[in-house]
């Protein structure tokens, strides 16, 4: 796939003794974060597939990568969704939302990020639990998708709830399918699966009798909050990958502080996951708030900048 894409896009790469021979192709140290492959799943949602060797080697569900778009821009985290430590790329899927994630649509097939690094955050708790209920929210269907196929692999019994406003936002599904032995669709509107939040889909379950031995949740904090909630007291492991905000990423700044059973621990080095019951999601969705004047300035700025 490398010489592949090498031969599309002609570009020439020296090699140096420094550089990994990854798949009898020599591969340029200078070449990771370059951008392999992008797609645009739905609305404003895309998948990009990067060339990261070193990062694709050391790889586990659950953890995170950092990249910058430029040189002035910031360090954002995203979840790897996939990868090859063979040939050497990892998969994101992201959102676009504000400056940076504006950004990384405008660059393509060829353009290489200014910065990648990771992976970062530990790895998810999976493991042989028996029955299991996975569940993700919008962007955060593709984030628990590793999570997922590890627990398949790893022989459990997975049952998945993925859920999106509507069904023209909802990605991943045909994935999240094969990596689950029962998968269960909602959405806000209705307008695919069951009407209502992927929380009211798991009461159901645990209504209708349903035992699990453990659960993870990726989305949106109110969500993972939810379903915490609803899991309580019926499903004793239940893990939330958290989304705080990132500044370092390397636990030097404390930005992503969030108060887990009474101790102040960093989400970038003390998790991503969390169990969810310890977790003080209020404080939580009060920290999500706190640079929204930033960015907000931010955005305007590259908008700004665009009109010139
Ligand atoms: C461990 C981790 C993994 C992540 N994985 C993914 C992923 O796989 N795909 C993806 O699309 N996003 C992911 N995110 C969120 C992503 O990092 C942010 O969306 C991104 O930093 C936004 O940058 P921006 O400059 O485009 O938007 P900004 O201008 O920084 O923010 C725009 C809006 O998005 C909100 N926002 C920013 N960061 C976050 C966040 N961390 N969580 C919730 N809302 C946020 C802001 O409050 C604001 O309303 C992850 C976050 C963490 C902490
Ligand atoms: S992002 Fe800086 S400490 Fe976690």
């Amino acid at each position: 796939m490398i010489e592949d894409f090498l031969k599309m896009h002609g570009k020439c790469y020296y090699s140096t003794t420094a550089n990994p021979c990854i798949g009898g192709t020599v591969l340029d140290i200078a070449r990771e974060g370059t951008i392999l492959e992008k797609e645009e799943l739905t609305t404003n949602i895309y998948e990009m597939k990067l060339y990261a060797p070193k990062i694709a080697r050391a790889a586990h569900a659950g953890q995170f990568m950092l990249l910058m778009v430029d040189e002035k821009g910031e360090r954002v985290p995203m979840t790897m969704v996939d990868w090859d430590s063979t040939q050497g790329w990892i998969d994101i899927v992201y959102q676009e939302v504000g400056t940076t994630t504006i950004k990384l649509t405008g660059h393509g097939v060829g353009d290489r990020l200014f910065y990648v690094a990771g992976p970062l955050g530990k790895p998810s708790r999976v493991g042989k639990f028996g029955r299991v209920v996975v569940i993700g929210g919008g962007v955060g269907v593709p984030a628990v998708y590793p999570i997922a196929r590890t627990l398949k692999l790893q022989g459990n019994y997975v049952v998945s709830i993925i859920g999106a406003k509507t069904s023209n936002a909802l990605v991943y599904e045909e994935k999240m399918k094969e990596v689950s032995d029962e998968l269960i669709v909602t959405t806000d509107d209705g307008s695919r699966g069951l009407k209502g939040f992927t929380s009211d889909a798991l009461r159901g379950l645990l209504l209708n009798g349903q035992e699990f031995n453990a659960m993870w949740s990726v989305g949106p904090t109110l969500m993972m909050k939810a379903c915490s909630d609803v899991a309580a007291g019926k499903i004793p492991n239940s893990f939330a990958s958290l989304n705080s905000l990132m500044v370092c990423g390397v636990g030097m700044c404390g930005a992503c502080r969030v108060t887990v059973k009474d101790k102040i621990l960093l989400t970038c080095v003390d998790g991503p996951e969390f169990i969810s019951y310890d977790v003080n999601w209020k404080e939580l969705a009060i920290r999500l708030k706190s640079y929204m004047r930033e960015e907000t300035v931010s955005l305007e700025m590259l908008r700004g900048a665009d009109k010139l």
